[in-house]
C-alpha cells in the first residue's frame, strides 16, 4: 500500500512544472512542508511492519531527494529564462532620468575661467599634492615663514636633508605659477584654478581646503596699470558694470609690491552689511607685480622681463553671488542644497 503511493508521487514529483516562483513555492508547499504529501508518507512510515521498513525507507528517500532536485530545477530554469521574472512589465513609462545640477563652484570657476579666457588667458594645471619648492621656496618664501609649519600646512612627506623636496598639500595655487615659469619663456599669460589645502579649524567661514584661480600674466614692460585694469574689467564682468574695485597695500613674499583688491559688496551695494561687516568692500583676491627674485628662481630673466600675479579665493565670489551664508555646505554633498542652483548656468 504505502510503496503504492511513494511510486505514484514519485511519478508526479518527476514531471512537476511551474512557470513562475510562486508556481514553484505551491509545488515546494504540496510535497515538501511539514504538511505536505511527502510528510504524511513519512507519518505513516512507523505502521510498516519490520522487515519492509528498509525497502520502504529508501523510497521514502529517493522521493525525496527527486522532489528537492526537481524544484531546484525549477528554479534555475526560470531564473536563466529570459522572460522568467514574471515581475517585469515591459509596458511600463520608464523612470524618468534624474539629471544632476553643477556644483555652484564649478558654476562660479567656469565663468571666471570665461572672463579670462576672453582676455587672453590659457588654463593651466599642476600638481596638488606638491612639494616645498614649487609651493615655497621658488615662491621667495623665507626658510621659517609660518606657512612652513607643520602646524599651517599639511605635509605628506617630511625630508630630513633637503626642505625643498618636502611633500605637502598645496596651500596656494602659487604653486602652479612656479610650474609653468620653469618650463616656458614669455610671454605667459595663464590661470589655474584648483584647490587648496590648510590646516584650519572648519567653520562657517574658514576650511581645510578651498579653491582658487591664479593669474600670471609675464611679458616685456607689464606693469601695475595693466594688472589693475585687467582685475576691474573683471570685477565688472562678474559683478555688473558698476562694480568698484579697491586696492589695499599688502604683503606677499613672491609680489612687490603686493596688493589685496575688494569690491564693493555686491549683496548691499557698498551701503554696509553683515556680508561686508559694515564696511561695504569685500576682499576677493590677492596681487601685485612679480618679485624679480621669483623671475629669476623659475629661470627667467628679470631685467628683460616683468609680469604680475594675483590669486582669488573662489569660495569667497560664490558667496557674494550666491549668499552662501556658510562654507561647509559646499562639501556637505546635500542635494537640496546642490537643487538650489538648478537655475543657475
Ligand atoms: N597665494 C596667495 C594666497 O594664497 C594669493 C596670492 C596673492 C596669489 C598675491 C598671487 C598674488 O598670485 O600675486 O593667499
Amino acid at each position: 500500500m504505502i510503496l503504492d503511493k511513494i511510486e505514484s508521487l514519485l511519478a508526479e514529483v518527476k514531471e512537476m512544472k511551474a512557470s513562475n516562483a510562486e508556481e514553484i513555492e505551491a509545488l515546494r508547499l504540496k510535497y515538501l512542508s511539514k504538511k505536505g504529501e511527502i510528510n504524511a508518507v513519512m507519518a505513516d512510515f512507523r505502521n510498516v511492519p519490520a522487515d519492509q521498513k528498509k525497502e520502504v525507507g529508501m523510497k521514502i528517500n529517493e522521493l525525496k531527494q527527486t522532489a528537492l532536485e526537481r524544484l531546484n530545477a525549477l528554479r534555475d530554469a526560470i531564473e536563466t529564462s529570459e522572460d522568467g521574472d514574471q515581475g517585469l512589465d515591459l509596458t511600463r513609462t520608464a523612470y524618468p532620468i534624474k539629471l544632476g545640477t553643477r556644483h555652484p563652484l564649478t558654476i562660479v570657476k567656469n565663468e571666471i575661467i570665461d572672463i579670462f579666457s576672453r582676455m587672453g588667458f590659457v588654463l593651466a594645471d599642476g600638481p596638488e599634492a606638491e612639494d616645498d619648492l614649487h609651493v615655497f621656496t621658488k615662491m621667495n618664501f623665507a626658510a621659517d615663514h609660518p606657512a612652513r609649519d607643520m602646524q599651517d600646512t599639511f605635509f605628506i612627506e617630511q625630508n630630513p636633508n633637503d626642505v625643498t623636496k618636502n611633500i605637502l598639500l598645496r596651500s596656494h595655487t602659487s604653486s602652479v605659477q612656479a610650474r609653468v615659469m620653469e618650463t616656458s619663456q614669455p610671454p605667459i599669460r595663464i590661470i589655474c584654478p584648483g584647490r587648496v589645502y590648510r590646516n584650519e579649524a572648519i567653520t562657517a567661514r574658514a576650511h581645510c581646503f578651498f579653491h582658487q584661480i591664479e593669474g600670471l600674466y609675464i611679458d616685456k614692460n607689464v606693469s601695475f596699470t595693466d594688472l589693475k585694469q585687467v582685475l576691474l574689467t573683471f570685477a565688472r564682468e562678474m559683478f555688473g558694470a558698476d562694480t568698484k574695485i579697491r586696492l589695499r597695500p599688502s604683503y606677499f613674499p613672491f609680489t612687490e609690491p603686493s596688493a589685496e583688491m575688494d569690491i564693493s559688496c555686491h549683496i548691499c551695494g557698498g551701503k554696509g552689511c553683515g556680508f561686508c561687516k559694515h564696511t561695504g568692500w569685500v576682499e576677493i583676491l590677492g596681487c601685485g607685480m612679480v618679485d624679480p627674485n621669483v623671475l629669476e628662481l623659475c629661470g627667467i630673466d628679470s631685467k628683460v622681463y616683468t609680469g604680475y600675479a594675483f590669486g582669488l579665493g573662489v569660495e569667497r565670489i560664490t558667496n557674494l553671488k550666491y549668499q552662501v551664508s556658510d562654507l561647509r555646505m559646499f562639501s556637505e554633498n546635500d542635494v537640496r542644497f546642490l537643487e538650489e542652483f538648478e537655475g543657475a548656468k
